[in-house]
């Protein structure tokens, strides 16, 4: 299966899909990786790898609709047949929800529906966790559909706050978790156990 990935930045969770595909853990490979910033290291990430990557955004292209074309005839090409969003700051085009409908996924680094939602990525998502005094935060697998917040959780894990955590001893631990996640719902996606596509 082809895999596409978006990501704004790190791309920490795009390099535990990359090492688990080239590990042959996974049985897949990445086709395409986009970002909207130029400096992203997943950019960088994906150029080691020998994948394809394109930094896309309304300015490289000159606005959303110019932009929303690009993005579908760069997929087109990369044919792939699930799209990971993985710390994509953007929105993606209605065309593009729609033509891969069921076969999108983001990862979020909380118990959704729990701290999810506009302003919540980043630090300001454990930030929020630690405050309320929570004993449990997680990772969470979405669908991605039009109604953007309101796709189909497929896949949850769960870890404790420790006490003494702070937002970024959290952050540390919610993204390690999220590494070992991501590849394992990735694995059950390849193995039917999640559904994608209609
Ligand atoms: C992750 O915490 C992910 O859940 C969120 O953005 C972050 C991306 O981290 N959507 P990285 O770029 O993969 O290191």
């Amino acid at each position: 299966m082809n895999i596409a990935v978006f990501a704004s930045h790190g791309g920490s969770n795009l390099q535990a899909l990359i090492d688990a595909v080239s590990e042959h853990r996974i049985a897949a490979r990445i086709c395409a990786v986009i970002s909207n910033n130029s400096d992203a290291q997943a950019l960088e990430r994906a150029r080691q790898a020998g994948i394809p990557a394109y930094h896309l955004s309304t300015k490289t292209e000159g606005g959303d609709e110019a932009l929303a074309a690009k993005l579908t005839d760069v997929l087109a090409a990369a044919a792939p047949d699930m799209i990971f969003l993985l710390g994509y700051m953007r929105m993606l085009p209605v065309e593009v929800l729609r033509r891969y409908r069921r076969r999108i996924f983001n990862i979020h680094p909380s118990l959704l529906p729990a701290y999810g939602g506009k302003g919540m990525y980043g630090i300001r998502v454990h930030e929020a966790v630690v405050a309320a005094g929570e004993t449990r935060t997680g990772v969470t697998i979405h669908r991605v559909e039009e109604r953007y917040d309101e796709g189909e959780i497929v896949a949850q894990t769960s870890l404790p706050v420790l006490a003494g955590d702070t937002a970024e001893t959290l952050a540390a631990r919610v993204l390690a978790c999220e590494h070992r996640f991501l590849v394992d719902t990735v694995s059950r996606i390849l193995h039917g156990e999640i559904p994608c596509g209609d």
